[in-house]
């Protein structure tokens, strides 16, 4: 059998770690230091589908303000969502506080992937990244990186998503039983900054000698993907009210289930075609088309606004700051304030 890739990729990591606010470094980490598994946990929770780049400041903020475990547990429903606003896929935050409720009533973090896996919001993968990072055991840690990363040394020929259970089975023969923590980031940091999905720059790749796609000639190529089917336009309209004597904007919670869940928005119509009625019979005028592209779907919503009194039938009159808003709501405040403003 060859040699896994960890010892070279570890040695690599020892230089070239990238500093992030939640991690430890490979030195601290040799010298005893052990991380701490709210940090962990929060920053997978929130690098779940989200950039390195985007999570910074949130994670900083995050911490400065809510510095424990039992400090999340406390906070306000209202206050958590307010602060994630911005970063997108929005179960994750109502899913991160009903965590940190339970594990506050637990008195911690369970030490092994089977208890993490428990928890709300923490599914295959984030179980087994806490249980590395946080915790040094050797779980099988599996994000698009290390399919990349598994499919370039190994030369895998079979398309996503079909190679997933074959990448993994590979994946699991190379994570190492001592510093699993710091093999996983490695990979990350592989994946990040040298195995990266278009040009993988293979002239300084610390485990080149590994791999089989460089070795013949088609490291850019792997893996390979189906074709993914293209994605549906829905439409709706979006309604900016704002109460003339006071400058107020009729704003309200969407449902906890569903699209921006738990969310501060603007009152709007479905987003399927359906249609529901304006909040109350006035005079709209139309402004633009916010659009924006959720997982699924592309949206384009109709803005249209009114500056007549009103006595609404749902939502309340409260005082906006767009920074509480999801990123699409503040396409929608933007669309309005360019028009005020000019
Ligand atoms: N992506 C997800 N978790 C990460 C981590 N701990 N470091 C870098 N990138 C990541």
């Amino acid at each position: 059998m060859r040699d896994t890739i960890s010892g070279d990729l570890l040695a690599w990591y020892d230089g070239a770690a990238r500093k992030m606010p939640w991690r430890t470094s490979p030195a601290d980490r040799a010298g005893g230091v052990r991380p701490d598994p709210y940090r962990v946990w929060l920053s997978e929770v929130m690098l779940q589908q989200t950039t390195v780049a985007a999570v910074t400041d949130y994670f900083t903020r995050f911490t400065a303000r809510w510095p424990d475990v039992g400090a999340l547990a406390a906070a306000d429903d209202g206050d958590v969502m307010a602060q994630w606003a911005g970063l997108g896929y929005y179960a994750r935050a109502r899913n991160l506080l009903a965590c940190a409720r339970q594990v506050a009533q637990m008195g911690g973090f369970p030490t092994d992937e089977a208890g993490l896996r428990a928890l709300r919001g923490i599914g295959p993968y984030t179980a087994a990244a806490i249980a590395a990072i946080a915790y040094d055991q050797p779980a099988v840690v599996m994000d698009g990186n290390v399919e990349r990363v598994m499919a370039r040394v190994f030369a895998v020929q079979t398309p996503l998503p079909t190679a997933k259970a074959q990448l993994y089975d590979l994946a699991a023969s190379q994570t190492p039983q001592t510093r699993a923590g710091d093999y996983a980031q490695a990979v990350m940091d592989l994946g990040a900054t040298i195995c990266t999905p278009r040009s993988p720059a293979c002239g300084i790749c610390p485990i080149l000698h590994h791999c089989a796609a460089r070795a013949a000639g088609i490291a850019a190529d792997l893996p390979r993907k189906l074709p993914k089917p293209e994605k549906p336009t829905r439409t709706g309209q979006v309604w900016i009210i704002r109460r003339p004597t006071d400058g107020a904007f009729l704003l309200e919670r969407r449902a906890e289930k569903g699209l921006l869940g738990g969310m501060l928005s603007f009152p709007s119509s479905g987003w399927d075609g359906s249609d529901a009625p304006p909040p109350a019979p006035l005079e709209y005028q139309t402004l633009g088309t916010a659009r924006h592209t959720f997982t699924h779907f592309h949206l384009n919503l109709q803005v249209l606004a009114s500056d007549a009194p009103c006595n609404p039938a749902r939502g309340a009159f409260m005082p906006l700051n767009p920074k509480d808003l999801p990123t699409l709501m503040r396409k929608v405040f933007t669309i309005w304030s360019d028009v005020v403003t000019r």
